[in-house]
């Protein structure tokens, strides 16, 4: 009998944290014992309220800070050479931060440039994103030409631009209008679908959550701990019409449920 899959060792997560702590100097306890795995090419959502540390654990999984305890790895490795060495993380922030005197074309292709690519071979992957986030046409114009929800996809484009493994969102659409938001999380959906990243998407939107990801992690209040995990039921069914079902309302009322047992 060949070796069942179950008696092979567990690949390692692409991210996992066991036991990880925060603690800024100071004294504020941020998070604390957190284990989290995430798999490669899945789409995990953390809710949680504000103040929970959710920021705080993107930016140790950045390796922008060290946890003061615990262990983190991306891909085997530590965070910061994970992000130096293999460039392949990337971010997404509330704020597109993008730079006014480029143009859309030019601030998507900004990565590619820092990273010494040829104007031939940026040209080809920038028009490629434009048309994926449908901005083709804009390409030529500034980020103050453009309405809030496009400049969060010329910032979707950017962050991708790099085929990124790892895609950090930090509440990427919490200054959009509900429309606006909506539409992006739809599309980023079918980003997510076709270029195969793994993503990290912060929010404390429990309905965007549900509608976004596999798997929606849960936090309690500082000090930020793992309360549960859900698997998201609606395999690939992320169109607009699954937000009227009433299964996708009942999901949602389960996590927010969890979210306020948290808060006891
Ligand atoms: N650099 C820092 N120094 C001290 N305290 C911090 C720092 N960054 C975050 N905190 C504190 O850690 C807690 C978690 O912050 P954060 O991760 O930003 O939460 P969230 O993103 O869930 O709103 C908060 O109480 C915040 O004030
Ligand atoms: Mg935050």
């Amino acid at each position: 009998m060949p070796d069942s899959p179950a008696s092979a060792p567990a690949a390692p997560a692409f991210v996992s944290a066991r036991g990880l702590g925060m603690v800024f100097r100071g004294g504020i306890e941020a998070l604390r014992d957190v284990t989290l795995d995430v798999a490669r090419g899945d789409f995990v959502a953390l809710v949680g309220p504000s103040g929970c540390g959710k920021s705080t654990l993107l930016r140790l999984v950045a390796g922008l800070i060290a946890p003061t305890g615990g262990e983190l790895a991306v891909d085997g490795l530590a965070p910061r050479q994970a992000r130096r060495e293999r460039h392949d993380m990337a971010f997404v922030f509330q704020q597109p931060a993008l730079l006014p005197w480029r143009t859309v074309a030019d601030n998507v292709g900004l990565p590619l440039e820092l990273d010494g690519q040829g104007r031939a071979a940026r040209r080809e992957r920038i028009d490629e994103l434009l048309d994926l986030v449908g901005l083709r046409e804009f390409a030529r114009t500034h980020p103050h030409q453009l309405s809030g929800g496009m400049r969060m996809r010329v910032s979707l484009a950017r962050a991708l631009v790099g085929r990124p493994g790892l895609l950090l969102l930090d509440e990427p659409f919490g200054a959009l209008d509900e429309i606006t938001r909506q539409r992006l999380n739809e599309e980023l959906r079918r980003l997510w679908a076709s270029q195969g990243f793994t993503a990290l998407f912060v929010t404390h939107n429990v309905f965007e959550a549900a509608f976004l990801a596999q798997r929606v992690v849960v936090m309690s209040p500082r000090p930020g701990r793992i309360a549960c995990e859900l698997a998201v039921p609606f395999e690939s069914e992320r169109t607009p019409a699954l937000r009227a079902r009433p299964e996708f309302a009942a999901f949602c009322g389960a996590v927010s449920r969890e979210l306020q047992e948290a808060h006891r």
